[in-house]
């Protein structure tokens, strides 16, 4: 579906839900200059992620990952909040979004204002010292010199989940209880493919609710998981949805 019908259909659907979770992938950052992972200009179109984004390479070869890390870290570090990420801040605020279940390691959510965020795959606004512990601010590294040190010397690792690596188990407790307590999610910018963060719009559907997918092009979980895809970019069509659902609340 596009257009303004679609758009009506889902604030109208949102107006009315109890419970309403947003679940987010890197699509929803597109339009902040951050490239997605799969697809034309994607992340892995340039590096192998089992090469480069396994945790066996970056204990093994922390220099080799930390080529792919400073590519992908030097855009997070610029990137601001689009008018997808204000328009799910703004629906926060009119107290018509229970949290984000976000993919996505950029921030982006939180440096938008949304204060229930779960970060299903980590977050990279801190590094992890894995001989020592100690943590610091991914902003107090410039990147131009990789990789990055711990005052102990041992290479730092963004608090990221690599391939190999299980998701963090809050996150995951948390996110399957959103998902199966939800009677509406919204699944933005996610081609859908990666467990087990594919199996939280299974999930929510299993569990009664209304799964409504924005994205510009159908994923393996349109029309059998997903009730109806809105086709369209995040940042355009996110902010009129929640317009809509700011004006059915004012007409209440
Ligand atoms: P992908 O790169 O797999 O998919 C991005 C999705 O966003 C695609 O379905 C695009 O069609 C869609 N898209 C592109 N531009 C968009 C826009 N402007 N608005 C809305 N949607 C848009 O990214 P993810 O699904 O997030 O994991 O990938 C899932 C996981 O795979 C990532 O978290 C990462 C990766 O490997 C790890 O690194 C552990």
């Amino acid at each position: 579906m596009t257009g303004e019908e679609a758009i009506k259909r889902a604030a109208r659907d949102i107006a009315k839900a109890k419970r309403v979770v947003a679940f987010t992938g890197a699509g929803i950052s597109v339009e902040s200059e951050i490239a997605p992972f799969r697809g034309k200009g994607g992340l892995w179109e340039r590096y192998n992620p089992e090469e480069y984004a396994h945790i066996s390479t970056f204990r093994n070869n922390p220099e080799k990952s930390w080529q792919m890390l400073a590519d992908m870290l030097t855009h997070i570090k610029k990137a601001k909040p689009n008018p997808a990420h204000r328009a799910l801040a703004e629906l926060e605020k009119l107290r018509k979004l229970r949290c984000i279940i976000t993919q996505n390691v950029d921030n982006l959510h939180q440096k938008a204002g949304n204060t229930s965020v779960i970060d299903f795959h980590g977050n990279t606004r801190w590094l992890t010292c894995l001989e020592c512990g100690r943590k610091y601010k991914l902003d107090d590294f410039s990147l131009e010199e990789i990789p990055p040190r711990c005052e102990c010397r041992a290479v730092l690792k963004p608090d990221a989940v690599f391939f190999g690596e299980p998701i963090p188990m809050d996150a995951l407790r948390r996110s399957q209880e959103e998902a199966s307590k939800c009677d509406l999610m919204l699944v933005i910018g996610t081609s859908a493919v990666i467990q087990p963060a594919a199996s939280l719009p299974i999930i929510a559907k299993r569990a009664g609710a209304t799964v409504i997918e924005i994205n510009p092009e159908p994923t393996p979980i349109t029309g059998i998981v997903s009730d109806y895809l809105i086709e369209g970019k995040a940042g355009e069509v996110l902010p009129r949805i929640v317009e809509a659902v700011g004006k059915i609340g004012i007409r209440k």
